[in-house]
């Protein structure tokens, strides 16, 4: 079954007004300004699209990724505008460094340890997790329902908890990207969020030190349960497709929600071959979106919400 309350759908905030900027590599995704935003989440919610999830683009970028952090950075904006104007809406918000350091990586960056392999820099798990908790809590300030850190630093769950829990915010749930792979799937929203790692001297080429490894199913599930023993509350596997069996193997052993991320790579590739006519748009991607839900998703994130409710309420916007 297939509802569009099952459905979660991600939106780009970007600074300024009247914004609409088109991704390229994905076909109707926009980087909005937090008024497009809103109006986009409205149009949405009216086609029966109950939950939005917020990735956001600063003003600057900077070493530490402070724009991420600041009670007034673009987020917070974006969750107060839409807790204003979409009243029902739930709103959720990806905790994560890439979008706000000026070297894209999901945490913060210190020297290589004398005698250590290599002349990378590395990413600090354990200076990151303070910035991590104080954006949580800057989100939840701001009015946010749920929080998920996308970050794969080690305790993060466990630090958000305790931060968001100290700072008043006990009851905002943690949607933990528990399983989240460091495959290719995830180019075009680096276009989106523009939050590519940077080339340049030193820094590391990928996210495969803190993202999982495709080939090992039972290191997803070890990561899992930390974030249980953590206190997630909801738990996210990502990419969809490709790792259904990874999404039966949560759902199974674990007696939490499991949400499913169809990203962005998932969703290009359904819209090239729609272009080209080589396959029915409408029926591949509600076939997509159901097989997840088959396979033991609770939930799906997926930049086809929007259309998928609509599909499959009637209700065009
Ligand atoms: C940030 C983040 C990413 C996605 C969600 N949160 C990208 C990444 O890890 O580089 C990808 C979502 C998608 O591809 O749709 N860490």
């Amino acid at each position: 079954m297939l509802a569009p309350d099952d459905l979660v759908w991600p939106l780009f905030a970007v600074p300024g007004e009247r914004v609409r900027t088109p991704v390229k590599s994905m076909p109707g995704v926009f980087q909005l300004s937090v008024d497009e935003l809103v109006a986009e989440a409205q149009a949405g919610f009216e086609c029966g699209v109950r939950g939005v999830i917020l990735f956001g683009v600063p003003e600057h970028k900077d070493a530490q990724g402070s724009g991420a952090y600041d009670d007034n950075g673009i987020i917070p904006r974006a969750v107060r505008a839409l807790k204003l104007k979409v009243p029902g809406l739930v709103v959720m918000t990806d905790v994560c460094l890439c979008e706000y350091t000026d070297h894209g990586h999901c945490g913060v960056l210190r020297p290589p340890r004398a005698g250590g392999p290599g002349q990378d820099l590395t990413v600090d798990n354990d200076a990151t997790l303070p910035l991590l908790a104080r954006e949580a809590v800057a989100h939840a300030k701001a009015g946010a329902d749920l929080v998920a850190p996308s970050d794969m630093m080690d305790g993060r769950v466990g630090a958000l908890r305790r931060a968001l829990d100290e700072a008043g915010f006990a009851e905002v749930p943690i949607l933990s990207y528990a399983a989240k792979f460091a495959g290719a799937f995830y180019g075009p929203f680096r276009d989106a969020a523009e939050s590519a790692p940077r080339e340049g001297p030193g820094i590391p080429k990928d996210r495969k030190g803190y993202q999982m490894d495709p080939a090992n199913a039972r290191e997803a599930m070890r990561e899992v349960a930390l974030d249980v023993a953590e206190g997630a509350d909801l738990l996210m596997v990502k990419p969809a497709l490709p790792y259904l069996d990874i999404v039966r193997g949560v759902k199974e052993r674990f007696d939490l929600p499991v949400a499913a991320y169809h990203v962005s790579g998932e969703y290009a590739m359904i819209k090239a071959a729609a272009e080209r006519g080589w396959i029915d748009e409408d029926r591949v991607a509600l076939e997509t979106l159901l097989c997840c839900r088959r396979a033991g998703a609770d939930f799906v994130l997926t930049y086809y919400a929007r259309h998928a409710a609509s599909l499959l309420t009637g209700i065009r916007r």
